[in-house]
């Protein structure tokens, strides 16, 4: 199989997993990127089914409403049963590094607000140790070459994502030669840098469901 089909069938695994959950009342947080797209693709032949969404990227924002689903201020949503978004890279622990497109922020606030976190990805994503992947870090554009002498005093490689703004108006390093022994401590240890506004580990709150697709099926860990 294809990653390309590995992507569908995480898709198709999740709308199982929502899909006797949902009613009138269901607000579904939406993730950003390929994957996501796929699993947004899927939920729009099911919009009469659940009341609407909130996303974490002006771009999937985009996409629903395309499919005719309603998407909502996050401030307005009271209950977010779901999240369900991709990964960069996803552990065993279900700790994830993401961002890759940039959404880093809106998905961990809108990841920090649902009941549970589904996380769907091709097989290529897991790995034993985080770090293979460079980790984002979302800044404050004024704040850029400070934090980045920051992150090179944690060991990281610092490279400016040039020519991305992000959807908060930030800019995003990418630490690369990376390898993460402590996601849990490493989130806090760059979140507390001034001027870091997040940083791509999902550790204090990681995924609570995988879908893990590999060529012999959908790996569900829980
Ligand atoms: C975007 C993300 C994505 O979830 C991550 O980059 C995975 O993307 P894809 O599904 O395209 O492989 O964190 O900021």
């Amino acid at each position: 199989m294809t990653q390309d089909e590995l992507k569908a069938a995480v898709a198709d695994a999740a709308i199982r997993e929502i899909e006797p959950h949902l009613d009138k009342d269901t607000v579904l947080g939406i993730g950003t990127g390929s994957t996501a797209n796929l699993f947004i693709d899927r939920l729009g032949p099911l919009r009469d089914r659940f009341k609407g969404a909130v996303a974490s990227s002006e771009a999937s924002a985009e996409r629903l409403k395309g499919l005719g689903i309603e998407v909502f201020e996050l401030n307005h949503v009271g209950d977010v049963p779901f999240y369900i978004d991709g990964a960069d890279e996803v552990n065993a622990h279900l700790h994830m590094i993401k961002g890759g497109g940039a959404a880093l922020t809106r998905e961990k606030i809108v990841a920090a607000c649902a009941k549970r976190f589904i996380c769907i990805a091709d097989g290529s994503k897991y790995v034993a140790q985080l770090g293979h992947f460079p980790l984002p870090v979302e800044v404050i554009p004024m704040a850029r070459s400070y934090v980045a002498r920051e992150l090179v005093k944690l060991g990281a490689e610092p490279v400016y994502r040039q020519g991305v703004l992000t959807d908060n108006g930030n800019h995003i390093i990418d630490c690369f030669n990376f390898m993460i022994d402590d996601p849990v401590a490493m989130e806090a240890r760059i979140n507390a840098i001034v001027g870091v506004v997040t940083n791509g580990l999902f550790a204090a709150r990681g995924a609570d469901i995988l879908l893990l697709g590999k060529t012999d099926g959908v790996e569900r860990t829980a």
